[in-house]
């Protein structure tokens, strides 16, 4: 199985949105699911979040399910309550300021924002959140997408988000046309904030695009990079002529084998004026169709070279999983 390699736990996975665990007043935990484990997440009391397994150290009862008050989270069950570090900070049943067993503390594993999105590192992090450093531009507008989950492995997500050769085929109803079929040379090399992968430039149908490109012809001219950075996340920089830059970071996380979490954000330089909303539902709809696609291709990608077909057009995705089978062979 994929998710048991251990090296995988040392990595940093999104699994939900800042959002998602509520407002400073009516904060809520919530259970997410990581390379097979549930987990709980919620706000602790200095405003960050706290992650541990979804498993009350009493009588296992899903903490998601629990209420979260000044940053302490309380179990559903008998009302142990948990704060910073997971911390146990109250049993009920014992009287308030009475000593707590040692085991009733939670073993919490590393939670940190990004991006306006909830990353989690099950092991001691090796890896580390990718950087963007555009978050920090203020000419840049960050737009978060909400979080999906996909019936699909997160090495078939990956491998797709650093595909450019199913762009005329998968993309039909968005930006795919027949010029497309053909892909340029693809040379890979370092490109900024420390990501890897290769740049290329494209004519794209537009027809429903417009709010996104900022412009109206039927096709768009894209200056773009499409960069990887391990284990499962992808940017792809697109620059329109006009000057507008439109970045896009996906993310695959693991569930499961099969199971995955899928979010994108997106940063970019226009002027604020169009919604969030009206932006993005280009960019949904084009994730729809990959979707569409991966979500009826069974198993998980074979991380060994040899098992599949690959050509020229798939050197980046090669290039991924080469890094990716190296560090899960480690
Ligand atoms: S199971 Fe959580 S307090 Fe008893
Ligand atoms: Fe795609």
């Amino acid at each position: 199985m994929l998710i048991e390699h251990e090296a995988l736990r040392h990595q940093w996975y999104p699994v939900a949105e800042s959002t998602d665990l509520g407002i400073p007043g009516a904060e809520t935990p919530i259970g997410v699911k990581l390379l097979g484990e549930d987990y709980v997440v919620w706000r602790g009391p200095d405003g960050r979040a706290v992650a541990a397994p979804d498993r009350c150290t009493h009588r296992e009862s899903p903490l998601s399910i629990g209420t979260v008050a000044d940053g302490c989270l309380t179990c559903p069950y008998h009302g142990w309550t948990f704060g910073s570090e997971g911390t146990c900070v109250l049993v009920p049943s014992s009287g308030e300021g009475k000593p707590v067993p040692p085991k009733a503390h939670l073993p919490t594993i590393e939670a940190r924002e990004a991006y306006g999105l909830v990353w989690l590192c099950p092991g001691e992090p090796h890896g580390d959140i990718p950087t963007i450093s555009y978050d920090e531009n203020p000419e840049y507008r960050r737009i978060n997408t909400g979080v999906d989950v996909w019936k699909t492995s997160a090495t078939r997500m990956t491998d797709n988000f650093l595909d450019i050769a199913h762009f005329g085929w998968v993309h039909r109803g968005t930006f795919g046309r027949d010029e497309l079929f053909e892909v340029p040379k693809i040379d890979l090399d370092e490109l900024d904030d420390g990501w890897y992968g290769y740049a290329y430039e494209v004519e794209v149908g537009n027809d429903q695009g417009a709010q996104s490109s900022g412009q109206t012809g039927d096709t768009v001219h894209r200056r773009m990079t499409t960069g990887m950075h391990l284990p499962f996340s992808v940017r792809s920089t697109i620059h329109y002529e006009t000057g507008l830059d439109h970045i896009i970071l996906l993310c695959s996380t693991p569930i499961d084998d099969t199971t995955s979490y899928f979010t994108f954000v997106v940063w970019r330089n226009d002027d604020f004026s169009v919604p969030a909303e009206e932006i993005i539902t280009f960019d949904r709809a084009i994730g729809a169709e990959d979707k569409f696609m991966l979500e009826r291709v069974p198993g998980v990608l074979p991380l060994d070279q040899q098992a599949t077909a690959s050509v020229q057009a798939d050197k980046a995705s090669v290039e991924w999983r080469r890094r990716i089978a190296a560090l899960v062979n480690t």
